[in-house]
């Protein structure tokens, strides 16, 4: 039992002066001939890890203050490229885009293979182009979009008489969760379409408990990601409880895509509405790409997690942000007032006409990015940028929280100003760098502009008709604005506000 423990502390030992003499020689020369970005210095191990601290998009936005917008850290045994400026965000995502696009895959996006079938996850190959190509013109398309428009307008309607009952009753809504049941409601609409109405407010909640255990456990920081040794031990539990939650959300998946397969056995003559879902089963029937029925799941998987919290939490800082802000407010329900009409109901075509709200949610996308490193890349080749070297495999984080709060990009970085989104036409579509809160190059979001439709439609309903009161007679200045990093940037406190109806 000794000579066990004796070989154990060895190789420890070893492993420690490898890793040190390692990473000394790594950070002179790179893993190349170029020399890598400035940063600060790596502890053995654990390497830069405690420069990271609670929240570390503020501290390496700090950090590049000192080292600059190409920034180099060790973490555990990764080496870890921090981007800090729209210029450096442009040699990234659009000149070295090919070489840069690749992912640096978290242990529990591998439970159940799901990396080698996700769109989020897979190198950008062959495989890869055609889950985009699948998206975009079948899922994402403005003609798709437009089709399934009158089922996310039936959910909404539904978030407005919830709105209506806590209004008559004078109860306190906690606006972010009716806002993510919402969000739930509208991914499943688009995505399944009539087959999840039949969801009942059990499964309802079992299935918002799924997914945001993919998500939580897809995000979490894993020691296990950073040193490649601690896999099998699976210190935190993560690749576990990754486990538990897939194979739960796999089989809701499953099931639904059971029952829609039978359904479309009794159909003769008169097909289903073409859903996302009816769509990805044609498609993977036909001919035309290599997509088979299992990875209908993986896709689905995706798009799930990776939509219903970012548009969340987005709507739930633009409430915030309105009710802090009574003079945007009041702006904003004077547009949708003129636009939309005193007592209608918003539409996704209304959309395109109001100038002031999508001024808005720019604001709201800058001042709150919730993927505020993007969904990490990794450097598939060694890449050169302004003298330094990118080394292949090194994991980069563009820092988008930094971009947007640095004063020499965005004049007072900290004040809510959707005006200056007036003046000129910065937009979050990938071409302006000071602001891609959706990414850009080949691995932006695909499902924007359906985010862009729900964020909008959800903020415009939530104002249009009501008013908002704070619980308990709080004051807009005493509003809690502080973020929490936990699976996206989300509010540390829940914003509560009782809906009253507009006198105006
Ligand atoms: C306000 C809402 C949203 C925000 C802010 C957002 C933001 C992002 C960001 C920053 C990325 C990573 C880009 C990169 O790595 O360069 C991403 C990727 C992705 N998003 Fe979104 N997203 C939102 C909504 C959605 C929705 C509604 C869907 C689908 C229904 C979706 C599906 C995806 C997928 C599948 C990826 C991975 C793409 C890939 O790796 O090729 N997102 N999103």
């Amino acid at each position: 039992m000794y000579s066990a423990a004796v070989v154990s502390v060895l190789c420890f030992v070893i492993l420690t002066w490898f890793h040190i003499l390692k990473s000394l020689n790594s950070r002179r020369t790179g893993s190349a001939s170029g020399k890598l970005p400035p940063g600060p210095r790596p502890f053995p191990i654990i390497g830069n890890f405690l420069h990271l601290g609670q929240k570390p998009h503020e501290s390496l936005a700090k950090l590049s203050k000192t080292y600059g917008p190409l920034m180099h850290l060790k973490l555990g045994t990764i080496d870890t490229i921090v981007v800090s400026s729209p210029e450096m965000a442009k040699e990234i995502l659009h000149k070295h885009d090919k070489a840069c696009s690749g992912r640096a895959v978290p242990v529990s996006a591998q439970t159940l293979d799901h990396h080698k079938m996700s769109i989020a996850w897979l190198p950008a190959g062959k495989k890869w182009r055609v889950l985009r190509k699948i998206s975009k013109e079948h899922m994402f398309s403005i003609s798709r979009l437009d089709s399934s428009q009158g089922l996310r307008q039936e959910k909404l309607r539904e978030l407005l008489d919830y709105v209506h009952e806590c209004c008559l009753s004078r109860r306190v809504m906690d606006i972010g969760e009716a806002v993510y049941v919402t969000s739930l409601n509208l991914m499943s609409a688009t995505l399944f379409s009539v087959d999840f109405t039949g969801f009942d407010s059990g499964s309802a909640q079992e299935f918002k408990e799924t997914i945001t255990g993919v998500a939580k456990s897809a995000a979490a920081p894993n020691i296990a990601d950073y040193v490649p040794w601690l896999k099998m031990i699976d210190p935190q539990g993560i690749r576990r409880q990754s486990k538990f939650y897939f194979s739960k959300l796999f089989g809701i998946i499953e099931s639904v895509i059971a029952r829609r397969l039978q359904a479309r056995g009794t159909h003769f003559g008169s097909p289903v509405e073409k859903d996302l879902l009816e769509a990805l089963l044609d498609i993977s029937q036909g001919s035309d790409y290599d997509f088979s029925s299992s990875e209908i799941k993986h896709l689905l998987l995706d798009f799930f997690a990776a939509g219903v919290e970012t548009t969340t939490v987005t709507v739930e800082w633009a409430m915030t942000e309105l009710l802090r802000n009574p003079r945007v407010l009041s702006k904003a329900k004077n547009e949708l007032r003129n636009v939309v009409g005193e007592n209608k109901q918003v539409k996704e075509s209304d959309i395109s006409s109001l100038s002031y709200l999508q001024a808005v949610i720019k604001e709201t996308l800058r001042c709150h990015p919730s993927a505020r490193f993007l969904v990490p890349h990794k450097a598939e080749t060694d890449v050169e940028i302004n003298g330094y070297m990118i080394p292949k495999d090194a994991q980069i984080l563009v820092n988008v929280w930094a971009i947007c709060k640095d004063p020499n990009v965005w004049s007072r970085p900290d004040s809510f100003e959707p005006e200056r989104f007036l003046d000129h036409q910065k937009d979050y579509k990938g071409r302006d760098f000071e602001l891609i809160p959706f990414g850009s190059g080949r691995r932006m979001c695909p499902g924007m502009p359906l985010a862009h439709r729900i964020v909008h439609l959800m903020v415009a309903s939530l104002i249009h008709i009501y008013d908002w009161k704070f619980e308990g007679g709080m004051k807009v200045e005493e509003v809690d604005i502080s973020d929490k990093f936990e699976l996206s940037l989300r509010k540390a406190v829940p914003l509560k506000a009782i809906p009253t109806r507009n006198e105006a």
